[in-house]
């Protein structure tokens, strides 16, 4: 079989992307993602896959996977578990959504280094503890090179992140890296794409992610991934190719809402 070997930074990466991929399978078994051929020291040996990587073409049809995989790990496992408390099961933990997450916003925010934020670090705090009483789905970092697509198949790959995150917040991810990767995309097309992922957890009867929502988790993966800029194809800052009715949601509502 042909296969593809990444290679990690020491054991403790290798250990956690082979547990993040056994989750993963179990989670969402009809998600197709590459067999795990060997495992060497510090390196994995997956099956290949064909396929390129999302476009800004690909992004409902990725909304669309993302909207699938979130609600049936809920309904297999998630269901039990809290944003804000690690969860557990079948050997493998994943961190909760704030842990990990908090320092480094508020680190990046406080650096001055991301520009035009729209988040202070009070909104982030307030957007942190709201999340922690929202359903859990799952953050995988669904960046654009994270899939490969073929007209069959989209497959999903890279296991080496993975945290418990509230409805709409990989979508979020997806939709900034793939701008930050392509340039601004169509406001239709971001639209059409959150009504696709919502599809799925409101016919499993679960809430799904609203557009104030939507645009606060944009708004950390601007800040979080606003380091990267000039790497990883990223090139263009979310906060110029932002929509202007997602900083328009925030203000407008923010106002009268703490979130
Ligand atoms: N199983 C596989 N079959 C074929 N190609 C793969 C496979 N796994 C990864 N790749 C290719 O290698 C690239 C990098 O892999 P991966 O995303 O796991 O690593 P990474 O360190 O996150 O890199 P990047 O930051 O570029 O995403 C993928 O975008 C894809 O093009
Ligand atoms: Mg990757």
């Amino acid at each position: 079989m042909r296969t593809f070997t990444k290679t990690y930074a020491d054991t403790e990466v290798q250990q956690r992307a082979l547990a993040n991929h056994r989750w993963i399978a179990r989670t969402n078994p009809d998600v197709r993602i590459p067999a795990v051929v060997q495992v060497r020291s510090i390196a994995i040996d997956f099956e290949h896959l064909d396929g390129r990587h999302g476009t800004a073409d690909d992004l409902v049809r990725l909304a669309d996977l993302l909207g699938h995989q979130h609600p049936t790990a809920h309904t297999r496992e998630l269901h039990a578990a809290r944003l804000d408390t690690p969860h557990t099961s079948g050997g493998v933990t994943i961190p909760d959504f704030a842990e990990g997450r908090r320092d480094r916003l508020h680190q990046l925010l406080a650096s001055g280094a991301v520009p035009g934020p729209t988040l202070t670090h009070e909104a982030v705090e307030a957007w942190l503890k709201q999340a922690a009483t929202m359903p859990a789905a799952f953050y995988k970092d669904a960046n654009p090179r994270n899939f490969l697509i073929t007209d069959a198949v989209v497959a999903v790959i890279d296991f080496d992140s993975l945290t418990l995150a509230p409805f709409g917040y990989d979508l979020a991810k997806l939709v900034v890296s793939t701008a930050m990767t392509t340039g601004p995309l169509p406001e239709d097309t971001i639209h059409r794409a959150v009504d696709a992922y919502n599809r799925h957890p409101r016919h499993h009867g679960l809430p799904g992610c609203s557009r104030h929502e939507f645009t606060a988790w944009c708004e950390f993966h601007h800040i979080l991934t606003a380091p990267y800029l000039g790497t990883n194809s990223y090139q263009f800052s979310w906060h110029h190719v932002r929509p202007a009715w997602t900083t328009d949601i925030l203000r407008h509502v923010d106002k009268e809402w703490t979130p």
